[in-house]
């Protein structure tokens, strides 16, 4: 029973939050269902969490409550405090800077929420959404939650043959995107990319209608009767729109993500159980406040936007900032402005841009004020002790706490981290469980747990009520994928090491996974793109070790024949198939791939020898063909 106490005697946390864990241990079921009190509810529950990690797997929170996501994070605001800013957005031009209050942000979410109605989207049906930054991304969620649509969000990043694919496998009716995407100097063509990839859908497809939201005002094709400009539809809309009242367990949203295995994976989430993880996260993670300017600086595409752009600090009541600009450009020091100007009091990014914002001259970040801050954050992937501590000093002035969170798309929200204000940081560890979160470490094949000290599998024993319910139309898998590794527990993918007392080290993904400044990238995702060339005989890719990034993908690929196949080609077919925020950092052409004598790609090496770290290679004896070590390390010499 050891794993069920997350919080050992040695830890020194705040009483609030000893207190806090000790009633989620006590009574795990009274805890949560407290925890519903945060919403308005139509119908309360009467019961918290009907889940079970064993058999056919099921996620069930809240099941007999009902409620409408949208009403909660607007109308309930705009009842107390409906002047009060909920969106500030600006824009990467000087000056484009615009103020959403409670009022505002319904009215808008009300109008385009009756244009989707009349557009025939009814409850459970599929809307796609591909924005850039700008505050229709975050309305055109609502509106759906709001008429209870699913939403899928999709990375402006993904190519067209990305784009389909997450299309057809939700099916969606209707699809939301800009006539571009403002990157720097660079204007990205969405609504073009969408018509390639609904032309790729399969004949007919499903998607009825396009709404273009006009970024840039430049002129894109608009089919016929398909094709809809977003702001004259909705200037013939109502600003009032009925809520439809949802079951806790209707999905809110599908979220694509990447697993080890090929397809993209629809991860479901719940509206009564996800939107308490993400109030009640929001607020323990980062000790918000009501007078917060919470900036969250993920892309809305990524549940770290759906949780903390949108879901968790609106369902509080709090203002939110959306920036459009990239944190360089037109030079380096955009995003302190960006704080300076906004007084952002919260600020919450990935550990790629605190490692960018170190190489720069400390002059840039010692120019700005920055006083207005008051917690720090990051996300997505490892922070060193050294960019931790650089972030604390050069950014928070030593003033203040900087919380690493550790979670996953699957999660809804953060599982672990060391909360604002009621636990004490350490750099480079995530931190500790969060109340009622009950993690255990397992042994590598998932049958033992790791008391106390120790490193292992990072699992959870219990649900909580931000945890996915499913994936798209495949339990099968979902059960699978997350609950056979370790019977009877959630498997993460990630390994983790546990300090006496009790503080997690996340060690990375003991998967097919690569992280790539916080982009998680599944490597048969991108073996598969390269395998639509006929000249591939097969490829591996794998993540190393990378100053920026944190991992850089490198692609290792056999070819038909010498000589007919370069990396450009190959990269092109990267591109193409996934997206260009996948493209390797590195392409080697070789003859033959270590296998072991069953015929698995031993992938240890090839990370190794891609990260040059040839001294140690290990045991080579188990290799079909130990030979071929040497011929690789030679072919990848050549082509360094
Ligand atoms: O490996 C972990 C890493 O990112 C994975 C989850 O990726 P994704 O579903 O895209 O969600 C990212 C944003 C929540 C995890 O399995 N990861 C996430 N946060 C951290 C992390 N690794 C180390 N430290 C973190 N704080």
């Amino acid at each position: 029973m050891a794993d069920r106490f997350s919080l050992p005697a040695g830890a020194v946390v705040a009483d609030q939050y000893r207190a806090r864990v000790r009633d989620a241990q006590h009574d795990p079921e009274a805890f949560w269902l407290a925890q519903a009190g945060r919403l308005a509810w139509h119908t309360p529950p009467s019961a918290a969490s009907r889940s079970y990690f064993t058999g056919d797997v099921q996620i069930s929170w809240y099941a007999d409550g009902q409620l409408n996501v949208s009403e909660n994070c607007l109308d309930r605001h705009v009842l107390t405090q409906p002047d009060k800013a909920a969106l500030i957005w600006e824009g990467q031009e000087k000056g484009q800077r615009e103020v959403l209050t409670y009022r505002d942000l319904h009215a808008r979410v009300c109008r385009l929420a009756n244009v989707l109605r009349r557009l025939g989207v009814r409850k459970g049906e599929r809307v796609a959404i591909h924005l850039p930054a700008v505050a229709e991304g975050v309305v055109a969620m609502l509106a759906c939650a709001r008429i209870g649509a699913i939403h899928v969000v999709l990375f402006g990043g993904f190519s067209a043959e990305g784009l389909a694919e997450r299309i057809q496998d939700s099916s969606a009716g209707v699809v939301i995107t800009a006539d571009v995407a403002r990157r720097g100097a660079k204007l990205i063509p969405s609504k073009t990319t969408m018509d390639k990839a609904l032309a790729l859908c399969a004949s007919g497809g499903s998607v009825r209608h396009v709404l273009v939201v006009s970024v840039s005002g430049v002129d894109v094709p608009m089919q016929e009767g398909r094709d809809l400009s977003y702001e004259a539809e909705v200037a013939q809309e109502e600003a009032d729109c009925t809520p439809e009242v949802m079951n806790a367990c209707d999905p809110l949203f599908l979220l694509y993500t990447s697993g080890s295995t090929g397809r993209p994976k629809g991860v479901v989430h719940s509206s009564g159980g996800y939107l308490v993880w993400a109030g009640l996260t929001h607020e323990l993670a980062f000790d918000a406040q009501p007078d917060d300017i919470f900036w969250c600086t993920a892309d809305t595409s990524w549940i770290t936007g759906h949780t903390y752009v949108v879901y968790g600090p609106l369902v509080n009541g709090a203002t939110v900032l959306i920036y459009e600009g990239l944190p360089s450009w037109p030079e380096p020091g955009q995003w302190w402005d960006v704080i300076d100007r906004n007084k952002v009091t919260v600020f919450y990014t990935s550990p790629t841009v605190v490692r960018a914002a170190m190489r720069e001259d400390e002059a840039v970040v010692r120019a700005r004020s920055l006083a207005s801050l008051r917690v720090l954050g990051t996300v997505g992937e490892p922070i060193s002790p050294e960019a931790w501590t650089w972030f604390s000093e050069e950014v928070g002035r030593g003033q203040c706490p900087v919380v690493d969170t550790w979670w996953q798309t699957e999660s809804g929200g953060v599982l672990i981290t060391a909360c604002a204000g009621q636990v004490p940081g350490r750099p480079g560890a995530a931190g500790l469980p969060l109340p009622g979160v009950e993690i255990a470490l397992l042994g590598t094949q998932g049958h033992t747990t790791v008391d106390g000290e120790g490193e292992g599998l990072l699992c959870l024993s219990r649900s909580w009520p931000g945890q996915a319910m499913t994936l798209w139309q495949d339990h099968d898998r979902f059960r699978q994928t997350y609950f056979s590794t370790c019977p009877g527990y959630y498997f993460t993918g990630d390994g983790a090491r546990r300090e006496k007392d009790g503080y997690i080290w996340i060690t990375g993904r003991v998967d097919d996974v690569v992280n790539v400044s916080g982009h998680r990238i599944g490597t048969a995702e991108i073996e598969d793109a390269v395998a639509t060339d006929p000249e591939v005989v097969e490829s591996a890719a794998v993540g190393i070790p990378h100053d920026l990034k944190g991992q850089g993908l490198v692609v290792y690929v056999v070819a038909r024949e010498e000589g007919r196949l370069d990396p450009a080609r190959v990269a092109r077919a990267v591109g193409e198939g996934v997206g260009r925020y996948a493209v390797p950092e590195k392409i080697y052409i070789v003859k033959d791939l270590p296998k072991t004598r069953s015929g698995k790609i031993v992938r240890r090496l090839l990370r190794k020898i891609a990260a040059d770290e040839l001294d140690n290679l290990g045991d080579l004896s188990t290799l079909s063909d130990p030979e071929c070590v040497q011929a690789l390390i030679r072919q990848v010499a050549e082509q360094n």
